[in-house]
């Protein structure tokens, strides 16, 4: 399959400026790109300007975006509502930042607990990596315990402990049972790798059997509940996870910076499959397309971080320059605003099946072994023939199948990041999805020539 066709030569021929861009940007970047998931071979599309749910790149050509920044783009590109609030803070303001405590912060505070109830507080910060970090901080020290727990495959921000097992080489990362744990990158210290527990996802038995055997030192356990936005869990699963977290005293964490506010309603995860975890930390959409992160919980483990309340000695330290950034908290606010009024997620659910099931009719009437899944405005097409319910069996997929599609629909006016999930907005119109599907259409056919 797919032998003669080379979408990669088309995506060359229509990207010429993104080629000699990336020349200039490798000579003082790093792979011409400022994280290195942004890179990709032969080199990354550079994008030049953006409404609502179309990009255009150096050359000039126009995209429908699927890629969304990752995520935070759920109201798409430059939403007026966003783009308001964030001008009217910056002149009621008078300046940038206000550099002390201002009444947004509470504001969104008390919002974010009306979303997620079980919680008493939060704290922001300025991206997912560090609302995940400061959160295992907290659970580390109100249980006084070093280690905590990790599922296979998740991803929680690039720091040394979080990289554990991200995506090891199935060879080394031991039986699927009871995963070892693999350093995500160079320069890890043993230390950190001898901190994480690693966890089978979506493997009650497994997981509920290394977290007894591990309950005395393990301070938390933290999950994207829905694994990297796609890999949905089996709610007994989660259920478990939950109940022994509760019975053997390790804090829950749920990790919801991709999942927060992408589900099919309105809130994360945990609002959708009805479970509290002690913990949750979220980014992405609550900033607006703007740098953000939080996290909340319980008052016991909140109250760590606690100036007015805990002595120095037992407080758990955290800080930021630019947390609760004025600006980014108004964008967070509208977008927020504007996921709350009723009409949107009905429509957000019917653009994001319409093209999801778009996908899926096209792989069954064109017989491939494909499916595109995941949960409301986020799925990935996985080439298998098998149920995906962990990361050992994305390894399983077909990513050179995989990479014909993206490359193809990339060459013909689609914006995604090769491999990756994609995102869909409130902006997408049913035209969008049409054409997206009628290009698809032809890649397929193409791919089979
Ligand atoms: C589940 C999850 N946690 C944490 C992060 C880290 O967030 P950030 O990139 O804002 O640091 C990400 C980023 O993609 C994520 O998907």
């Amino acid at each position: 399959m797919c032998a003669g066709y080379d979408p990669i030569s088309e995506y060359k021929q229509k990207t010429k400026k993104s080629a000699e861009w990336f020349q200039t940007a490798s000579k003082h970047l790093p792979g011409g790109v400022t994280g290195n998931v942004k890179f990709y071979p032969p080199y990354p599309v550079y994008l030049k300007k953006a409404k609502g749910s179309h990009v255009w790149d150096l050359d000039g050509n126009e995209y429908i975006d699927y890629m969304l920044c990752f995520g935070p783009l759920i109201l798409g590109h430059g939403h007026p509502k966003v783009l308001e609030a964030v001008s009217r803070q910056l002149k009621e303001d008078g300046t940038q930042i206000l550099g002390a405590p201002h009444e947004l912060e509470a504001v969104m505070a008390e919002r974010l607990k009306r979303i997620f109830p079980f919680a008493d507080a939060v704290r922001f910060t300025n991206s997912g990596l560090e609302a995940t970090l400061h959160a295992l901080r907290v659970a580390r020290g109100a249980k006084k315990k070093a280690r905590f727990a990790k599922f296979e495959g998740a991803y929680h921000g690039c720091y040394d402990e979080a990289l554990v097992s991200l995506a090891p080489a199935v060879e080394f990362a031991g039986p699927e049972s009871s995963p070892q744990t693999v350093s995500g990158s160079f320069g890890t210290s043993q230390s950190a790798i001898q901190n994480v527990q690693i966890l089978p996802y979506n493997d009650i038995e497994n997981t509920e059997r290394i977290l007894r055997a591990h309950k005395d030192d393990l301070a938390a356990v933290i999950m994207e509940p829905v694994q990297r936005g796609f890999v949905v869990p089996d709610l007994e699963f989660l259920k478990v996870v939950r109940e022994t977290t509760r019975e053997l005293g390790i804090v829950l964490i749920f990790d919801e910076v991709m999942s927060g506010f992408r589900m099919e309603k309105f809130g994360g995860a945990s609002t959708t499959y009805g479970i509290d975890p002690d913990m949750i930390c979220l980014g992405k959409i609550i900033g607006g397309g703007f740098p953000c992160g939080a996290f909340m919980g319980k008052r016991e483990l909140m109250d760590m971080v606690n100036p007015a309340t805990k002595p120095k000695e037992e407080r758990v330290f955290h800080g930021g320059t630019f947390n609760g950034h004025p600006t980014v908290l108004a964008a967070g606010m509208a977008t927020l605003d504007v996921l709350e009024e009723p009409r949107t997620y009905p429509y957000l659910n019917k653009i994001s099946d319409r093209l999801r099931n778009g996908f899926n009719d096209l792989f069954g009437r064109m017989g491939y072994e494909a499916e595109a899944i995941g949960p409301g405005s986020t799925f990935n097409i996985v080439f298998t023939k098998g149920r995906i319910s962990d990361y050992r069996d994305v390894t399983k997929c077909d990513s050179k199948t995989r990479q014909k599609l993206d490359f193809g629909l990339m060459a013909r006016g689609m914006h995604l990041h090769p491999d990756k999930p994609f995102y869909t907005c409130t902006e997408h119109s049913e035209k969008d999805v049409d054409q997206t599907l009628k290009v698809a259409e032809e890649v397929l056919k193409k791919m089979k020539e």
